[in-house]
């Protein structure tokens, strides 16, 4: 099936039969989780999968609850989290010639290139397709288009073409911590403390009532550029909108 009639045709599928046939169609897939709410997935691939394959990017600048959570989440669901590190040698050159807080003055893009970008291409390489916990809702400037599936135009897989599956496109921050609760699964503390979107310690704030949780990221920058690249192909739909 075409990409195009893929996506239309499990738009109106819940996250779960998302991810199930996501895993239907492909052997060599992973889910990308952070560390924040994206523990739904993991809740509901260990639920379809007595192998699920999970990774996550530590960029070294992480919070030390989302490291305790990440463990806590191997532990809960008794499932191998794959741990991807930034190489040494650019990340020494970076800290050495511009410090450990390069990114306040001339922007987050070197840095997630060198700690979340690099590692992410190692850990996409041998796969066909991967899974994210991207949502519509997340970023009005750069989200708001999110498909169900789509090509990954900016990362390459084991061959030609890489799929990208984000199940929770559609779904809401409420329909997630509904799910949350509902199911009782274990959730990141600094959720607790006024933390919606959660990123690296540094680049990463509480929101205050009536703000945007994508305002907790990146403050001191424009909020359309608000993509570390991960989400690479998101800046580009949007820019080509305006
Ligand atoms: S980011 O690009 O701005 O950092 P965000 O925090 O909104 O992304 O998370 C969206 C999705 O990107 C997550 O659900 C996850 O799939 C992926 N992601 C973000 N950060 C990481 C990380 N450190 N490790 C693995 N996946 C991540
Ligand atoms: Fe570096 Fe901040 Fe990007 Fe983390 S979010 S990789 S600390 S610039």
């Amino acid at each position: 099936m075409h990409l195009t009639e893929l996506n239309l045709a499990l738009s109106a599928e819940s996250p779960r039969s998302i991810l199930k046939q996501a895993l239907q169609q492909h052997d060599r897939i992973a889910l990308s989780f952070s560390g924040a709410e994206d523990v739904v997935l993991v809740d509901m691939l260990s639920k379809l999968t007595d192998q699920p394959n999970i990774f996550t990017l530590d960029t070294g600048r992480l919070h030390p609850e989302t490291y305790a959570f990440i463990e806590r989440a191997r532990d809960h669901y008794q499932t191998s989290i794959q741990v991807f590190t930034p190489q040494s040698a650019p990340l020494q050159k970076l800290v050495n010639e511009k410090g450990l807080f390069s990114f306040y003055k001339d922007g987050h893009q070197e840095c997630c290139g060198i700690r979340k970008i690099e590692p992410l291409e190692r850990a996409l390489a041998p796969l066909d397709a991967w899974i994210t916990g991207q949502r519509r809702d997340q970023s009005p400037g750069t989200r708001s288009e999110v498909p169900v599936v789509q090509a990954d135009t900016r990362f390459s897989g084991r061959g030609d073409h890489l799929i990208k599956y984000n199940p929770l496109a559609n779904w809401t921050s409420q329909q997630v911590w509904d799910y949350i609760r509902m199911m009782e699964i274990p959730y990141n503390p600094l959720h607790e403390r006024g933390f919606i979107s959660i990123g690296c310690e540094p680049c990463t704030r509480p929101t205050l009532p009536g703000q945007h949780e994508r305002e907790g990221r990146w403050w001191w920058e424009e909020a359309t550029h608000k993509e570390c690249g991960l989400h690479a192909g998101n800046l580009s739909e949007a820019a080509t909108e305006t």
